[in-house]
């Protein structure tokens, strides 16, 4: 094994991880007293931050960090000591970090790891795993990584992984670790810790039927959802995008690639073939629940869908919900990005000149058929996005709040925000009239989704419409409305619209990225709003 050094992180002992298949060393026995991170999350700690909300300070104590860098604590401290709004630095202060501080459970820098000596031939090379630095995110309160999750919690420090190696170590890490997982099973979006971590997989109280049949030990849950593969390729592109390294091409990431490839194929696939008769999906997945959007109705299936528009089916969404019609266009726009970026960066590395026009004529295929066939005429807002389309010419218009969602389509680098469809859907979306799923009560107000009801609005919509938004009062409202509901001085997953001390999740990292990213936006392209009039841009 070629892992040079490992840091057991933090709160392994209090996580009841298995701290003896690790490696010990004095830091364990410190760590022993670090709080768990759920229960000191929902508790308030000093020192407060002397705003009007008068928000705690939220972050473990130094010892009990799971990943530290100088970069991410020069931003902290170049922000906070700027922002006008002393809960807004409360929060800037307690969200940024998060992810470094509370969920990197394993990270494993194997530096040099090609130059391994026990790896004498390229053939062994290339059938191994867990080669190079690895590095294993948990979403936070529940102790295994989403691929999406891990992806978008990691985002906001790409951008200094440049001006930090152990950063840019860490990312590497987490592109090479989801790699794996892809390769060993590209239909699941959560997984269980790398057997090399020493760490105790969670049992899944689930009782869930699935093909193809997965290993209860490497996957927490086995929810085919066609942006946790984007997120996949969009955590390379990104670090590619922001580092210039192309590292992370290794054998086993083209592998993982090859792999997503064929889910692609088999997911563009039509309920009926050529001769009208019905071809079983490769994918099924059955769950024992009460709850619809848990399951897929058809024997595991979900419903028809007619195979050529080019289109890409998602069993679920982002949410974890299932799919009303497996056209779900946000990640059909996200794949079609990535698909392109992916292939930029195989070319920027000299890679196969096969492979990059592939990937590029594939992405621009799948391009194509999102204007063909996502965009349909509403009566009141004209011609704009569907959530989710069939192929047979039925459509469902909403939006969920979760990424990618119809409104983070620009953030996507799908679609300029100017596009006259884009801001058709974007006041279709924002609209108690034009969405379900927009809800507004005497609290608070914003997209949800059925993930957790019709009473619950999630702050990271309000952060997507802040990043997508020119103007400065709806920027000021969105950021004070999410600022105004994080009254344990960290970002929630949803807010209850009525009372805004009823909210889900007190640790839930990603949305905590989200508003770090949507702060350092506002830094870089508005700093009047956050820094004051006059201020200069702070950009990364
Ligand atoms: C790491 O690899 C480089 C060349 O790629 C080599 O010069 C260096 O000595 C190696 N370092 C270690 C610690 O193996
Ligand atoms: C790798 O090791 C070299 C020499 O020991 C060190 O200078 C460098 O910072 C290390 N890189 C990472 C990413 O840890
Ligand atoms: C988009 O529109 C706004 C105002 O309508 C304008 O200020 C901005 O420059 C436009 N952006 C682009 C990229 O065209
Ligand atoms: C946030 O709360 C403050 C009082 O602390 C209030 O003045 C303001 O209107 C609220 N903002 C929003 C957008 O709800």
């Amino acid at each position: 094994m070629t892992i040079t050094s490992i840091l057991v992180l933090a709160l392994a002992v209090s996580w009841g991880a298995d701290a003896t298949a690790g490696h010990r060393d004095n830091a364990v026995i410190l760590r022993r007293d670090c709080p768990d991170y759920t229960s000191y999350s929902a508790a308030k700690h000093p020192p407060y931050s002397d705003g009007s909300l008068n928000l705690p300070f939220q972050r473990p104590a130094q010892e009990c960090r799971t990943f530290i860098s100088p970069a991410v604590e020069q931003v902290i401290e170049d922000i906070t000591s700027n922002i006008v709004d002393n809960d807004l630095a409360q929060l800037f202060r307690n969200a940024f970090p998060n992810t470094l501080d509370t969920t990197v459970r394993w990270h494993a820098n194997s530096n040099n790891s090609t130059t391994d000596p026990s790896l004498s031939t390229k053939h062994k090379r290339e059938d191994s795993q867990w080669q190079g630095p690895q590095t294993f995110v948990v979403t936070g309160d529940i102790n295994a990584e989403w691929l999406r999750d891990s992806t978008n919690q990691l985002s906001g420090y790409q951008a200094l992984a440049k001006q930090d190696p152990n950063l840019q170590s860490l990312i590497l890490g987490a592109i090479n670790t989801q790699a794996e997982f892809v390769i060993q099973s590209p239909y699941c979006n959560a997984f269980q810790p790398p057997p090399p971590s020493g760490l105790s997989p969670v049992t899944s109280s689930q009782k869930d039927t699935v093909h193809p049949e997965y290993d209860p030990s490497v996957v927490f849950e086995c929810k085919y959802e066609l942006d946790s593969l984007a997120s996949f390729l969009a955590l390379g592109t990104e670090f590619y995008e922001n580092t210039g390294s192309t590292e992370f091409l290794t054998s086993r990431w083209y592998k993982a690639l090859d792999t997503l490839l064929s889910v692609l194929d088999a997911q563009s696939q039509p309920t009926f073939n050529g001769q009208n008769q019905h071809v079983a999906n490769q994918y099924t997945f059955q769950r024992q629940t009460n709850t619809g959007t848990e399951t897929l109705n058809l024997d595991g299936v979900g419903n028809p869908l007619n195979g050529e528009t080019g289109l890409i089916r998602s069993a679920f969404r982002p949410s974890d919900d299932a799919t009303i019609f497996g056209f779900f266009i946000p990640p059909n726009a996200m794949m079609a990005v990535q698909l392109q970026k992916t292939a930029t960066a195989i070319q920027a590395a000299g890679g196969h000149a096969d492979l990059v026009s592939k990937l590029q004529q594939r992405g621009q295929k799948l391009q194509q058929a999102v204007w063909e066939h996502g965009v349909v005429h509403h009566a009141k807002y004209g011609r704009v996005f569907a959530f989710e389309v069939d192929g047979y010419g039925s459509q469902l218009l909403m939006d969920d709040a979760n990424i990618p969602s119809l409104l983070s389509l620009p953030l996507l680098d799908f679609v300029d925000k100017n596009d006259t469809i884009y801001t058709n859907t974007r006041k279709m979306v924002l609209e108690k009239g034009g969405n379900p799923y927009y809800l507004v009560g005497s609290a608070f107000k914003g997209i949800g989704g059925p993930h957790i009801g019709l009473e619950n609005a999630w702050p990271m919509s309000l952060l997507v419409q802040a990043m997508t938004s020119d103007s400065d009062s709806e920027i000021r409202e969105c950021i004070n409305l999410v600022r105004n509901s994080s009254l344990l001085g960290l970002v929630h997953e949803s807010i209850n619209v009525n009372d805004i001390n009823k909210y889900t999740r007190s640790w839930f990292a990603w949305a905590n990225s989200v508003f770090a990213q949507t702060i350092l936006k506002i830094a870089a392209e508005k700093p009047y709003i956050i820094f004051g009039d006059g201020a200069e841009p702070y950009i990364l």
